[in-house]
């Protein structure tokens, strides 16, 4: 099973993302965690994400296609896999479809999840993540068991950089003005599937399992 996940910065994107693969038994690829962990193993690729990362701005295409496709070329991800955070705009939309088309396979699922913008501001705040393994926290709606300690692999919670309001307001105008025309660009493709993403984690999880099928 091929996914895609769809949905405004802190939308819960990667919560889902976590579950759904957990569940089907298929890799969550995330571009943004590729992107931090470089950043932490002090690659070139991090450094130059980082600028604009920090900005609230898009990494550009040309850092950020070559290496999702080296990514779902991998052995794992033979069964399928869910990304999140890819594709961004509509050439990495576009690069993604020509490179499955020239296997002869298909993305089988969009999963919008839709909040508005209202909501996000304070999930972001609250969110903490795992400096080692990037698992994702929010310190009031899903709580580490020991606080600022990741329950995965017992590193230290953060509250990442680009998580301040003011760089999350940035973040929010680049999704509208690039990665929301995605919703129309997977309309007509024909497997757009929404789910509303301010009822709780349990709730929108059950959602896209009705969708995704048990
Ligand atoms: P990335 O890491 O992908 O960030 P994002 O898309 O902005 O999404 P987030 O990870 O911030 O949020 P999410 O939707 O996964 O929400 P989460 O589940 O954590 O990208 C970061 C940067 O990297 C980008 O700005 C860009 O610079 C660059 N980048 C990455 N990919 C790129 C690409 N393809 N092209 C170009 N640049 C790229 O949830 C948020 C919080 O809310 C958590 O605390 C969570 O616990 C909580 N929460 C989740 N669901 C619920 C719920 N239902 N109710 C209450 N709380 C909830």
């Amino acid at each position: 099973m091929k996914i895609v996940m769809l949905g405004a910065p802190g939308a819960g994107k990667g919560t889902q993302a976590d579950r759904i693969a957990e569940k089907y038994a298929i890799p969550h690829i995330s571009t943004g965690d590729i992107f931090r962990a470089n950043l932490k193993a002090g690659t070139e690729l991090g450094m130059k994400a980082k600028e604009y990362m920090d900005k609230g701005l898009l990494v550009p295409d040309s850092l950020t296609v070559d290496l999702l496709m080296d990514r779902i070329a991998k052995d794992d991800c033979r069964d399928g896999y869910v990304l999140d955070g890819f594709p961004r705009t509509i050439p990495q939309a576009e690069a993604l479809k020509s490179a499955l088309e020239k296997k002869g396979e298909k993305l089988d699922y969009a999963i919008d999840v839709d909040v508005p913008d209202e909501n996000i501001i304070g999930r972001m705040s609250g969110r903490r993540a795992c400096v080692k393994c990037g698992a994702t926290y929010h310190v009031v709606y899903a709580a580490p068991a020991k606080e600022g300690i990741c329950d995965k692999c017992g590193s230290e919670l953060i509250l990442r950089d680009d998580d301040k309001p003011e760089t999350v307001k940035k973040r929010l105008a680049v999704y509208h003005e690039q990665t929301q025309p995605l919703i129309d660009f997977y309309k007509a493709e024909g497997i757009l599937k929404t789910v509303d993403g301010t009822q709780n984690l349990e709730k929108v999880f059950a959602d896209i399992i009705d969708i995704l099928g048990a």
